[in-house]
């Protein structure tokens, strides 16, 4: 009978996995205890925190529902998604970059002609939002642009107690002309919190961390023979810029909107208002150049 210690019984644990039929379990389920194991005596955790922490992660589960993710959100706040998209996208150089996902993607989003207002009456600035998608400096036609964002008070559709799948605004799919363009109408993003009402809201307020985001457009780009990019444009300027909450920020991906005086706006009308343009490219990852790399 082995005597298990808090050294030992590292192996002891390891050894009891040595039937796993997969071998990529086993050797997940390794690395995991190993490094909970060394982090519990790096930590001298007592029991007390041990069952802190055990209250937290169950607190954390009783968060989630069909429209929360609360461990996600962990996951995000932690830079746990981010670094897991970084180390599973690596590109070109010239590639855009990989960013993480979030939560208030909504599939399914209008299909809508070049040009349209997403917006559908939101509160916010008009912008007008030029993009172009490319690969090796060649314009990608037919490829399909799925955008979605959070409007000038900070809130994604989904937010609003009222909303039902037939009530989708700020979010839309569009598709790339014959020279890679795709144009669309919506209004400026402002930045915003995360949901604070939860376990991730008291870690942060804890360690005195702020909730924000710096305001976005996310863009998902899919198109034949092409990796399919999810990505954000970031508002150059914000405050948040250097300080995300959910670490997603890449300097490839801050976009410049500028701000216009009433006038002439690209889609050919007159603004009576102040109003933004942005302009972006788009730049895909062949899948033959991914497997090759
Ligand atoms: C978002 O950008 O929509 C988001 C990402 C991670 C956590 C919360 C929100
Ligand atoms: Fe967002």
């Amino acid at each position: 009978m082995r005597n298990l210690n808090e050294f030992n019984i590292t192996d002891a644990v390891l050894e009891s996995f040595a039937e796993t039929p997969s071998p990529r379990l086993k050797e997940i389920l390794g690395i995991l205890v190993r490094h909970l194991h060394d982090f519990a005596r790096e930590a001298k955790l007592t029991e007390a925190e041990w069952m802190e922490g055990i209250r937290f992660l169950t607190a954390t589960g009783h968060q989630c529902n069909n429209v929360r993710q609360e461990f996600i959100l962990l996951s995000d706040t932690l830079g746990l998604s981010q670094l897991v998209v970084a180390q599973n996208n690596s590109r070109p150089e010239d590639a855009t970059e990989q960013t993480l996902f979030g939560p208030f993607h909504v599939p399914g989003a209008p299909r809508l002609d070049a040009g349209s207002d997403m917006a559908a009456g939101r509160k916010g600035a008009p912008c007008f939002v030029t993009g172009s998608v490319t690969a090796g400096g060649r314009p990608i036609r037919n490829a399909v642009v799925d955008v979605w964002q959070a409007d000038a008070e900070g809130f994604y559709d989904v937010q609003h107690e009222a909303w039902s799948p037939e009530a989708m605004t700020l979010r839309a799919v569009f598709e790339t002309d014959t020279n890679g363009r795709f144009f669309f109408r919506t209004v400026l993003p402002a930045s915003y919190p995360i949901p604070v009402d939860g376990p991730v809201g008291d870690m942060l307020r804890a360690t005195h961390r702020h909730p924000m985001r710096p305001a976005h457009i996310h863009f998902m780009i899919a198109a034949d023979r092409h990796e399919t990019l999810i990505t954000h444009v970031f508002v150059d300027g914000d405050p948040h810029l250097e300080s995300d909450a959910v670490f997603g920020v890449r300097s490839s991906c801050i976009g410049r909107y500028i701000r216009h005086e009433p006038g002439p706006a690209p889609d050919g009308t007159t603004m009576s208002e102040p109003f933004y343009t942005m302009t972006h490219e788009f730049v895909l990852n062949p899948v033959q150049a991914a497997a090759g790399a």
